[in-house]
């Protein structure tokens, strides 16, 4: 395999350097410079109350992650008193951390003991397509009482998530999802106190009973269901201790099943360095970020506020389709409480910079895709469609191994669709098929109402049929899935999404 990062330099600068931060780094082109990660500047515990558990490595081998992963109905408690009955990785909300390092081979002996069938599917992570979770595709599902063995490399630094790719609407709404942290030991960003924040709800009733899956009808899969309790690694409203001012790293993953997350902490600001494929070509700084469903989003913060006092982090309203605004309010959904250590002296953050080349779009063959949703039907029934089709009617997209294309994806309706395509990273386009700045690998990408977006995406390896579908799991779930064939063969141009009225 012939990873994207080849051609990519990491380089991190500093305009100075502090004591008790990192040490300073010069970038040097032919090999990337290291920044060593200072000192911890948080108080001690800060991330007690919050932190993932991890899986357990039980390989030997420095290069092997080897672990054990079950799927089971479990009690778990996501706020003091409020227990659900949720269906967990290894009985907890979310399933447990994954690390490697880039290039480690990871190996998954995954049983089932839910009732139901289901697979994994490695959000975003360059697997071969028997690795790829999607059953009666990649791999049989894994029945009740079954196992299935994943096992591949982990190509590229990023954070990545995994959850099932059956009935995927109504499991990751029951608690079936958890991240997997890929890393690159030189990727020299040098900031130590780093979080993984995985976002996400889920609904439940008094007695800890599921909220089912079809609640609401068609309304509730066009609006995308939310749970009422929003999780931030598994718990409603969790506090995170901080020294003000002091840098940390925010690994961010929304595996919600519909819920949006803009993020806002009081109008303090993030500073974006990457996003679902690693580091992105230079960082981004900004008042709120948002994270869609699926989509990743690396981020560098320096909360401050008086020492002892408290500072939220919110997710505002953000408008993805009726029902996402009307008569809601901002959630809070994470508290940070500043020790009375003084403020840490304000330093620039380290600007992370990394060398992206962007793929050629010379020879790309344009590929349309049009999203819409026509009026409900006498049947009561609404179905998305992709180029006029339910994934049910759909056949293949057809790619050659080696082909560009530039997906141009004309969202028609009335929500947006966090467009996801499995197996590789693409470019975003501006309507001049130039690539969007800065350059940055994504994997998933919120296509807004109304609006048309393009990516370019080189099918250079791993033949195999892929998925593509909406983030949004209940419009995944209720039309809006496709898949392409990428087949051998030299490219041609004799091919093409077949449109087909119903
Ligand atoms: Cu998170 Cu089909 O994917
Ligand atoms: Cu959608």
């Amino acid at each position: 395999m012939r990873p994207h990062v080849a051609d990519v330099m990491l380089t991190t600068l500093r305009s100075f350097t502090l004591a008790g931060f990192a040490a300073g780094v010069l970038l040097c082109p032919a090999a990337a410079a290291l920044a060593q990660p200072g000192p911890s500047l948080a108080p001690a515990g800060w991330d007690e109350t919050i932190k993932l558990r991890e899986a357990v490595d039980k390989n030997p081998d420095p290069n092997i992650v080897e672990i054990d992963l079950e799927a089971r109905l479990a009690e778990v408690e996501v706020a003091p008193g409020k227990v659900v009955k949720a269906w967990t990785y290894d009985g907890g909300l979310p399933g447990p951390l994954i690390r490697t390092k880039v290039g480690d081979r990871l190996i998954v002996h995954f049983t089932n003991n839910l009732d139901e069938e289901t697979t994994i599917h490695w959000h975003g992570v360059r697997v071969p397509i028997e690795m790829d979770g999607v059953p009666g595709i990649s791999q049989p599902p894994v029945k009740k009482g079954e196992t299935f063995t994943y096992d591949f490399t982990t190509p590229d630094a990023s954070l990545y998530w995994y959850h099932p790719h059956v009935m995927s609407a109504a499991q990751v709404g029951f608690g079936l999802y958890g991240a997997l942290l890929v890393e690159d030991p030189a990727d020299g960003v040098g900031v130590t106190d780093q979080l993984t924040l995985v976002l996400s709800d889920i609904g439940f009733d008094k007695r800890g009973e599921l909220e089912p899956a079809d609640s609401g009808g068609p309304a509730g899969m066009v609006f995308g269901r939310e749970g009422a309790y929003v999780l931030v690694n598994g718990r409603t409203h969790p506090t995170l201790k901080a020294r003000a001012g002091a840098p940390q790293r925010w690994r961010i993953v929304n595996a919600a099943k519909s819920r949006f997350f803009l993020l806002d902490m009081d109008g303090q600001p993030f500073t974006t360095i990457g996003g679902d494929g690693g580091i992105q070509e230079e960082s981004v700084t900004s008042g709120t970020v948002l994270v869609t469903t699926g989509e990743r989003l690396d981020v560098l913060v320096a909360p401050t506020g008086a020492p002892g006092s408290k500072l939220v982090l919110r997710a505002m309203l953000y408008n993805r389709g009726y029902g996402s605004v009307q008569y809601r309010d901002v959630e809070e959904i994470l508290t940070i409480e500043f020790s009375n250590e003084p403020p840490v002296k304000k330093v620039p953050l380290p600007t992370v910079r990394r060398t992206i080349t962007p793929t050629s779009a010379e020879g790309a063959t344009h590929v349309p895709v049009v999203l819409t949703l026509p009026p409900q039907g006498k049947d009561g029934v609404s179905e998305f469609r992709v180029n006029g089709v339910p994934y049910w009617e759909a056949k293949p997209f057809l790619a050659s191994l080696g082909e560009k294309q530039i997906w141009v994806i004309n969202n028609d309706t009335d929500w947006d669709h966090p467009f996801h395509l499995h197996g590789y990273f693409f470019m975003q386009l501006d309507e001049k098929d130039q690539p969007v700045k800065p350059l940055a690998w994504k994997d998933t990408l919120n296509i807004p109402m109304k609006t048309t977006m393009r990516f370019l995406v080189h099918f250079d390896e791993r033949p195999g049929e892929w998925m593509f579908h909406c983030h949004i799991l209940d419009h995944a779930e209720g039309g809006l899935m496709g898949t392409v064939l990428v087949g051998p063969g030299s490219p041609t141009t004799s091919h093409h999404v077949h449109p087909r009225k119903p």
